[in-house]
């Protein structure tokens, strides 16, 4: 099982003391039962992934420029970068970016540029409020990963994170028998092998209850409860209650 912390525009050095309690925490991880991921702002990779290196938990970026050269484009940064720093997966096509225009072909230059560096991606699809009630959830769904993943022959390295927009910082998600049918309609889509699926929107320490039992659901991409190392544990500890 995943848990994937999402930071987005959170944190700063200091920020990174409060993952003492993860740190002992993921000790008691002896069966490897679970994999635990933290993408913090790029500023924090390097110093986060330093104090990581004796424990199992792993750093990962939240969006990267689709060129896999160094070039003249003032404020990015590339895979490349990311992986010379500690990074080792990186999440692209969150629909806050996605919101902010990037399109499904800058997704999968994106992925393509990621997988060159080694990285494993985080590809994140899901459908806005609006979708949802034209009941075009499976249409858009289709579309995103047939789009984001045009001519990306090898898939071992792509993790879907299925976030419906309308589930992200909203506190709602979605119904149990909803999330079932949009996670086994991606996990159908892959011929050769099944990614893994995460879902993320709204995961907390009391819904996680209800998600936990879905067992077609690979994992979490948690964005605002993450923040908190209590509430992040207590995420992990209920799933596996
Ligand atoms: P919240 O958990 O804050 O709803 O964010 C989800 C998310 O966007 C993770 O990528």
């Amino acid at each position: 099982m995943y848990f994937v912390a999402n930071w987005k525009m959170f944190g700063d050095l200091r920020t990174l003391n409060s993952l003492d309690k993860v740190i002992k925490f993921s000790k008691t991880n002896k069966k490897n039962k679970f994999r635990i991921i933290y993408c913090p702002p790029s500023t924090l990779i390097r110093p986060l992934s330093k104090r990581l290196k004796k424990t199992k938990i792993e750093v990962g970026a939240q969006n990267c420029h689709h060129s896999y050269d160094f070039g003249a484009n003032t404020g990015q940064v590339n895979s490349r970068m990311l992986k010379s720093v500690g990074a080792k997966y990186v999440i692209i096509g969150h629909s806050e970016n996605r919101q902010l225009g990037e399109d499904d072909k800058l997704i999968n230059l994106k992925i393509k540029s990621a997988i060159k560096s080694k990285l494993k991606v985080i590809f994140c699809i899901g459908e806005t409020l609006g979708e949802k009630r034209k009941k075009r959830t499976n249409k858009v769904l289709a579309k995103q990963i047939y789009n984001g993943l045009k001519s990306v022959k090898n898939t071992s390295n792509i993790i879907i994170a299925y976030e419906p927009v309308w589930s992200i910082g909203t506190g709602i998600i979605p119904k149990a028998n909803d999330l079932l049918n949009s996670i086994s309609y991606i996990k159908s889509k892959f011929r050769k092998k099944t990614p893994k699926v995460l879902y993320g929107g709204s995961v907390n320490n009391k819904n996680i209850d209800q998600l936990k039992d879905i067992n077609i659901i690979d994992g979490f991409l948690i964005g605002g409860a993450s923040q908190s190392s209590k509430k992040f544990i207590d995420i992990i500890k209920k799933t596996f209650n």
